[in-house]
């Protein structure tokens, strides 16, 4: 494994989850990662002119639908249903960008796009803390 910045800050996360024990380091590492993939969906389905590049746009979703699945998973096992559905309309809507985009239909990415977008905000009102050093942990 090649420790690049984010796998320190990852394993820096982990250890205090380690600490708190919250969750095994290894569940919350694959969280944040699942998190990170989240980032890389939305920031690039958001970027001016995305909507219409179809394939770009088909590759992209179908990552965000391995990272929701894993954040659902995570917050069934759990046993916050509230968080679960979160996660499980979030997969409802990277299906809906496949769909829109397979038709061609740019609006339809968009809006589509933006419910992605809300289940982000949804979630992280409740349960991501920000911690002072800009990272953030589950709450
Ligand atoms: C069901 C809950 C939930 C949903 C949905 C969710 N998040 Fe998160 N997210 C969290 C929690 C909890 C944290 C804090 C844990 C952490 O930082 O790893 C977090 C942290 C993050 C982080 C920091 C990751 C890191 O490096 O530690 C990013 C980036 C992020 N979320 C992006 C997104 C984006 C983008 C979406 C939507 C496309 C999204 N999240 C949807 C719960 C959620």
């Amino acid at each position: 494994m090649k420790y690049t910045v984010p796998t320190v800050l990852a394993l820096g996360v982990g250890g205090m989850f380690a600490l708190t024990q919250v969750a095994p380091p290894d569940e919350t590492m694959r969280y944040a990662q699942a998190m990170r993939d989240l980032r890389f969906v939305e920031d690039t389905l958001v970027r001016p002119g995305v909507s219409g590049q179809f394939a770009t746009v088909v590759q992209v979703a179908e990552s965000g639908r391995d990272a929701f699945a894993t954040v659902e998973a995570f917050w069934a096992g759990r046993g916050d249903a509230v968080a679960a559905d979160i996660a499980a309309s979030g997969l409802v809507a990277v299906e809906a960008v496949l769909g829109a985009a397979r038709n061609g239909d740019r609006s339809g990415v968009e809006a589509a796009t933006a419910q992605i977008g809300a289940t982000c905000t949804a979630c992280h009102d409740v349960h991501r803390v920000r911690l002072p050093d800009g990272t953030s942990r589950i709450r």
